[in-house]
């Protein structure tokens, strides 16, 4: 049987007119740079799940464990019944816990690739029949509006994964500051937080054996060459990840070793041998950095779990 979603497409515009446009301008910026969000069509999507359950990438499996402990915890404070919003939901696997704890009446998943977020929302539907399940097409890297019906009374929004960490901190502020503007006082937030640690994990994390975060990164240059009228070969550019302590974050960027040119229509863009383009800024908090960064947007900190080894963070916070 067919399970009915309600589908709510916040981002028609032609998803390669961004890409076209924004890889342009990144191209042709010093340093050269775009946005992580292109990462995700589908092929990205699936690789990005694969990421997550490598060995090295911490992240899922000890956000999944803090949520599995602390589910009960945090479904006394959201209240039964309340509206479920899930930011950036991917597969929406993590929120199944929440699910299961919480009961909610309403569960409306927000992500930007529309193929993976349909498919998401179908399976949570046919799996939670007593659950009305909602999905909005939308890049929540830009101001957008949530949709009302969906948001319902009591919207608890939970943004998973530490995907706040791609964001540098003033556009992670403007992210909040945009969320506290589209929901009602007193409305709960739930966030993971990647936290700073040894960089040994941290670049390992980055660096999976396996070579997953490679691939992830360099489908990007799949993507243009797919996607636009482009000439770039994959397989002249390296995965490079490291973390740059100063600014606490890990830089993923497309090294080209030797010089070359990539075309996209009648642009020319010239690689030094040694130059790269960066892909993706993953920022790394500590506990109270992040729920300073919060208050800022006019959030205020009620709870926090960790695991034993001070890896990931999970933070309930509560629009003033
Ligand atoms: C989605 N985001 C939080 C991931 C991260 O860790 O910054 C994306 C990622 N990039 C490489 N590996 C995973």
């Amino acid at each position: 049987m067919a399970t009915a979603i309600h589908f709510h497409d916040q981002h028609q515009q032609a998803h390669s007119d961004s890409l076209r446009e924004e890889s342009l301008q990144g191209l042709a910026r010093t340093p050269k740079a775009i946005s992580p969000k292109f990462f995700y069509d589908r092929r990205g999507s699936e690789l990005f799940e694969q990421i997550c359950r490598q060995p090295e990438y911490y992240p899922t499996r000890t956000e999944e464990l803090i949520l599995r402990r602390a589910a009960h915890e945090i479904a006394e404070i959201a209240g039964h019944s309340a509206n479920l919003v899930e930011l950036g939901s991917g597969a929406s696997r993590k929120v199944r816990l929440l699910l299961e704890a919480m009961h909610p009446s309403s569960y409306l998943g927000v992500d930007i690739s529309r193929d993976f977020l349909l498919s998401s929302a179908r399976r949570l539907a046919a799996d939670y029949p007593w659950l009305e399940v909602h999905a909005a097409c939308a890049d929540f890297s830009q101001p957008m509006s949530l949709p009302e019906e969906a948001l319902g009374e009591q919207p608890l929004a939970f943004f998973p994964g530490s995907s706040i960490g791609n964001f540098d901190p003033q556009q992670a502020r403007d992210f909040l500051r945009n969320l506290h503007a589209q929901l009602p006082h007193g409305a709960g937030l739930l966030i993971g937080v990647d936290l700073v640690k040894d960089t040994a994990i941290l670049e390992a994390a980055y660096n999976d054996e396996a070579g997953v975060t490679a691939a992830f990164n360099l489908n990007l240059l799949e993507r243009l060459r797919g996607e636009l009228d482009c000439d770039v070969d994959p397989a002249r550019f390296v995965h490079r990840a490291f973390f740059n302590a100063a600014q606490s974050r890990i830089e993923m960027h497309l090294l080209s070793p030797e010089a070359q040119e990539v075309r996209i229509e009648d642009e020319h863009f010239a690689f030094a041998a040694g130059e790269s383009l960066h892909t993706e800024n993953s920022y790394k908090y500590s506990l109270d950095g992040f729920v300073a960064l919060a208050a800022q947007a006019g959030f205020k900190a009620m709870a926090v779990w960790t695991d034993r080894r001070q890896l990931f963070s999970v933070h309930y916070l509560q629009r003033d």
